[in-house]
């Protein structure tokens, strides 16, 4: 006898996933921007396509390679990140927030590169969109909607709280204060944060906490 499992257990999903940093420009020479390689982000793009869903990757400025059978829309800064993700909400089933969104923006950006005379030491900032928390309460809200957290220090309780706050079903939290995991490395720590307690997914490379965390999407998604 041959057991055969589902090898794809998303066939037929539709997902929407956020990656990379933002870059908010304050002259077409500077800007503020967010620590992020967006490798965790493009892993889980591909563990959902590997899992048989349709993904969309939304993605900031990053150095990488789309992962194979993933569609990508490349932005800039924050307010396009939140456009893009609006333009594909419907018949999204799954939405995962990797995105280092850039918190604020500079008030004003500059068409022409400013002098550093001209620029000055004080740089107004205003608020830039949640888009996690828009996400979250819209009308064609997924299914599924997940964000990550990467903290350095109380990492489960501050991002149980933004998992309230934004409305999200579940945060994955990487705890970013140990050396070798996180920004800008090969490898991670992922624990779910969910309504029902936490689900420790384990230290291990990038792409497999990934595959981890979407078979835990797709048991939820099934359920
Ligand atoms: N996020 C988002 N849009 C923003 C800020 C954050 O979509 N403008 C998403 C991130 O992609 C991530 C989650 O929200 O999935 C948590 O990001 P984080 O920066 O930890 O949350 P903040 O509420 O901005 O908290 P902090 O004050 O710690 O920066
Ligand atoms: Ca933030």
């Amino acid at each position: 006898v041959r057991l055969h499992l589902a090898p794809k257990p998303l066939l037929g999903r539709r997902a929407l996933v956020t990656a990379g940093p933002t870059w908010e420009a304050i002259d077409p020479a500077r800007g503020l921007s967010n620590r992020s390689s967006g490798r965790q982000g493009y892993a889980v793009a591909q563990a959902l396509a590997e899992a048989g869903a349709q993904v969309l990757l939304v993605s900031g400025p990053t150095s990488l390679p789309a992962p194979v059978g993933v569609e990508r829309v490349a932005v800039q800064n924050a307010q396009e990140m939140l456009q893009a993700v609006e333009a594909h909400l419907a018949g999204t089933d799954i939405f995962v927030a990797t995105a280092a969104v850039a918190d604020y923006r500079p008030a004003q950006s500059a068409a022409v590169k400013l002098t550093k005379a001209e620029l000055g030491t004080q740089i107004a900032l205003i608020p830039n969109p949640d888009i996690l928390a828009q996400v979250a309460r819209h009308a064609q809200r997924p299914r599924l909607v997940v964000g990550f957290a990467a903290q350095t220090h109380d990492a489960e309780a501050l991002a149980a709280a933004k998992r309230q706050e934004k409305g999200a079903d579940l945060i994955a939290v990487n705890d970013v204060s140990q050396p070798g995991l996180g920004f800008g490395s090969e490898r991670n720590r992922l624990v779910l944060i969910g309504p029902d307690g936490r689900l420790d997914l384990g230290t291990a490379d990038k792409l497999a906490l990934a595959r981890a965390l979407v078979a835990e999407l797709a048991r939820r998604l099934s359920s």
